[in-house]
């Protein structure tokens, strides 16, 4: 799996121009989609797109609202209506929104919930920042924003093939300083132990995919991918050049 991450980027000309250049330079194989998530105003016109250039990218979307119950919410996006546009992949619980829109574990585990009952697809992403990496409490980090995978309701226990682990360390997203490889292999290797042994995903026979992201480029994504731990790329400013992207993905 790999994933472009624009966040906030980009403009429909942009959009067109990236599908049209990945969609024809791309070999997409099945096990392992490529997957594109612009920001959301952009997403049915990216759908459209895709399609009429026959494309195998699938659509993420960067976000999803959970309902308050009886309650409205100016602005929000459910996860009915990215199931409604054809959208097959949703992130949720990336540092960006667990810092600047104050997410809990609470609202996250809903919105993973929701997700999950509307057969989207989601990233679960979850990683240190560098306070806690030099105190080598990353483990401990780790382990707590995986419970939320624990707290989900017997009933989405069922669809935990559905969840995906990306692990990005914080110091390293936009940063240009990626994890070094030995240090992805490590973490990677303690998310899928952690979610095995306690987080009842042992019956399903499988280990979660983790997937990884924080300064993936060009030059780095071959050592990083080349893990038999790493299922895949979360790639944020790399993913805004197409070239660059459909590289790192044929390289993948
Ligand atoms: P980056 O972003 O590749 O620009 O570090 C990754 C992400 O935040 O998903």
């Amino acid at each position: 799996m790999i994933i472009a991450n624009w966040k906030m980027n980009g403009s429909r000309r942009s959009v067109a121009t990236w599908i049209e250049v990945v969609s024809n330079n791309v070999n997409i194989k099945k096990i392992n989609p490529c997957i594109f998530c612009p920001p959301t105003c952009y997403l049915e016109y990216a759908r459209r797109l895709i399609d009429e250039n026959s494309s195998s990218i699938e659509i993420g979307s960067q976000i999803v609202n959970h309902s308050f119950q009886d309650e409205s919410l100016t602005g929000g996006i459910s996860s009915k209506m990215l199931k409604d546009l054809g959208i097959k992949f949703v992130l949720v619980g990336h540092s960006e929104q667990r810092n600047f829109l104050k997410e809990s574990k609470n609202v996250i585990t809903k919105k993973i919930e929701e997700a999950l009952d509307d057969e989207l697809s989601v990233i679960y992403c979850i990683g240190e920042d560098i306070d806690t990496k030099n105190k080598n409490e990353t483990h401990l980090f780790l382990s707590e924003q995986l419970d939320v995978l624990g707290q989900l309701q017997s009933t989405h226990k069922d669809k935990l093939r559905s969840i995906t682990v990306a692990y990005e360390p914080i110091w390293a997203i936009g940063s240009g300083l990626n994890a070094e490889k030995v240090y992805i292999e490590e973490t990677h290797q303690f998310i899928k132990k952690y979610i095995n042994d306690h987080l009842g995903w042992s019956h399903l026979r499988i280990y979660p995919a983790v997937i990884y992201g924080g300064s993936v480029n060009l030059d780095n994504c071959e050592e990083i991918i080349s893990s038999t731990d790493v299922d895949g790329l979360l790639i944020g400013g790399a993913s805004l050049n197409s070239e660059t992207f459909y590289k790192i993905y044929n390289l993948s």
